[in-house]
């Protein structure tokens, strides 16, 4: 049998191209060569303060994005997290596996504790024992994200490794995949902070639905070095070089090839270009998210479908998960 992807984006706000660049390009990209499970990950969303209409709704909105970027969903299943009450269960047994110290050093704990200093809730400490679980239920053997969950990732073997030796082998310890170059896109208004949904300026982020005039001014206005040429050259040159991933990813061409091309060409032609490029990357994606957003019989199809598949499989799980561990009669 073909080996399982599993992977997933919290249903907060919208998705911008940091997301698709880093994440769902390449689960279209890769999703003919594995079995997938493509989960709107609602629990992980709820470890801070959510509006429950706007989550409800963007839980739909983000299942009609994965759609939209071309994921098959004849050929890999779409669903929702909390639908599938497992994940909670297995959640909470990865929490008692995972250690204090371990999940005290993740970066994304320390950055998002510190932005709800006041009201840092216990889940948002605990939330990758819950991203372990998700990815540990299906017998997952490569997990496509971006370069920030790669700490949680690791921490997740260890839990799947630490599980197996105290219980016997139950867990497949899965692997990253990870772009080659975009696996971290960084804001337009400060390449040294990644791109980012909760970033205070729209300005720093290109949303997957943003109007072409919006993505216009946005890269008109995107910060650049001190440099006049368009080279490519990531430690000194982080603003340009992040603009440049983006061309390469919405147009395919090589580093040397978008070199070529503005050779003896400034800031301006460059910018220009590659406005044009992003307007044209995400045209296809914004025709189908509004088809899919407009037929929701067809996206709760698809959502039922994958939930049950998710059910069966995620079910059969924990039964060896609790009798390994003695738990229940
Ligand atoms: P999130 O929005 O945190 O649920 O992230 C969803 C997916 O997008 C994850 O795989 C992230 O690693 C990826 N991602 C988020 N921000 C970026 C970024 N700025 N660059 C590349 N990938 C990203
Ligand atoms: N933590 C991930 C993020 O913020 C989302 C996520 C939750 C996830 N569970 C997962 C990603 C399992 C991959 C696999 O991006």
């Amino acid at each position: 049998m073909a080996d399982l992807l599993f992977s997933g984006v919290q249903p907060t706000n919208v998705l911008h191209i940091g997301n698709y660049i880093g994440a769902l390009k390449q689960w279209a990209d890769v999703q003919h060569r594995y079995r997938c499970l493509f989960c709107v990950v609602d629990l992980h969303a709820i470890t801070v303060p959510q509006d429950p209409a706007k989550l409800r709704k963007n839980v739909l909105d983000t299942a009609a994005a994965y759609l939209a970027v071309g994921i098959d969903p004849n050929r890999s299943n779409i669903f929702v997290q909390s639908e599938v009450k497992e994940h909670t269960e297995l959640g909470w047994i990865m929490s008692t596996i995972g250690k204090m110290g371990e999940l005290e050093r993740m970066t994304q704990y320390k950055d998002k504790s510190a932005k709800h200093a006041e009201n840092t809730s216990v889940g948002l400490f605990s939330y990758p024992a819950l991203m372990a679980a998700d990815i540990l239920l299906y017998d997952t053997t490569v997990v496509p994200v971006g370069e920030d969950q790669l700490q949680h990732l690791e921490l997740t073997r260890v839990l799947a490794r630490r599980f197996n030796s105290h219980f016997g082998e139950t867990f497949v310890v899965p692997q990253p995949l990870i772009q080659k170059v975009g696996a971290r896109i960084m804001g337009l208004d400060d390449p040294t902070k990644k791109m980012s949904k909760s970033a205070i300026s729209a300005s720093s982020y290109i949303a997957i639905t943003d109007e072409p005039e919006v993505i216009k001014k946005k890269i008109s206005r995107a910060v650049t070095d001190s440099g006049t040429t368009i080279e490519y050259d990531e430690e000194n040159r982080p603003a340009i070089a992040n603009l440049m991933t983006i061309y390469h990813h919405a147009t395919g061409k090589s580093m040397k090839e978008i070199e070529k091309e503005f050779a003896g060409k400034g800031y301006g032609d460059f910018k220009k270009a590659l406005a044009e490029a992003v307007i044209y990357m995400l045209n296809p994606i914004q025709k189908k998210l509004k088809e899919f957003q407009s037929d929701p019989a067809e996206l709760t199809k698809i959502l039922d479908r994958g939930r049950d598949a998710a059910q069966e499989a995620a079910e059969a799980k924990m039964k060896i998960v609790k009798e390994k561990m003695g738990l229940g009669r």
